[in-house]
């Protein structure tokens, strides 16, 4: 009798109206931008934010020093790892923001404009660019004890073991 009911239509149609109901809930968890990062950015920058010795920038204490550099803002919608990431352009946006606002810590400046959905898809839609030598470029305009209070790890040269 009970096999009877879910085998008709109408009960189908009613189950999948249920594992909707259920799923709705979790599928709008994974759209917030913790989430996100934890799925898309932990892997490589950490959960902390904190980078690793094998090359991955720490973005702790220092991802905000890019928002006050020239380019430096456009430097973080055009990093790789952010930008191929499977992410819609809004999420990602948000995860950026969620990012500075989580990690920057020291490195905040006084005032930034949160990133956009818009600027996040003029980026995408942009030629991929040398993306170490615009880093490196925007590290030396930095001033040097902004750079020695920063891990070695967070350094261009040392990022260069990566590759
Ligand atoms: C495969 C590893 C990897 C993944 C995954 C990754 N990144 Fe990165 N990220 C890097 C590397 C390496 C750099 C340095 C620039 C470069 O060489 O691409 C970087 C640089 C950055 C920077 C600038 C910090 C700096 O000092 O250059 C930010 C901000 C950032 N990533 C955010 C993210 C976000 C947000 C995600 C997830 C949507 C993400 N990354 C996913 C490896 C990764």
């Amino acid at each position: 009798m009970r096999a009877r009911v879910i085998r008709s239509p109408r009960g189908t149609r009613s189950a999948w109206v249920l594992l909707l109901m259920i799923l709705a809930p979790m599928l709008q968890a994974q759209a917030d931008p913790r989430t996100n990062y934890l799925l898309h950015c932990m892997g490589c920058h950490q959960p902390e934010g904190a980078g690793t010795a094998m090359g991955i920038p720490a973005l702790r204490d220092r991802v905000g020093y890019y928002l006050d550099l020239p380019g430096g803002r456009d430097y973080l919608l055009h990093i790789p790892g952010a930008r191929n990431a499977p992410l819609k352009d809004d999420e990602l946006a948000s995860v950026m923001n969620w990012v500075i606002e989580q990690f920057a810590g020291r490195s905040l400046p006084a005032r930034w404009e949160r990133f956009t959905a818009t600027e996040v898809a003029q980026a995408r839609a942009a030629k991929p660019v040398d993306i170490d030598a615009w880093r490196a470029k925007l590290w030396a305009q930095l001033p040097a004890q902004e750079v020695a209070a920063s891990n070695a790890d967070a350094t261009p040269a040392s990022k260069a073991t990566l590759y």
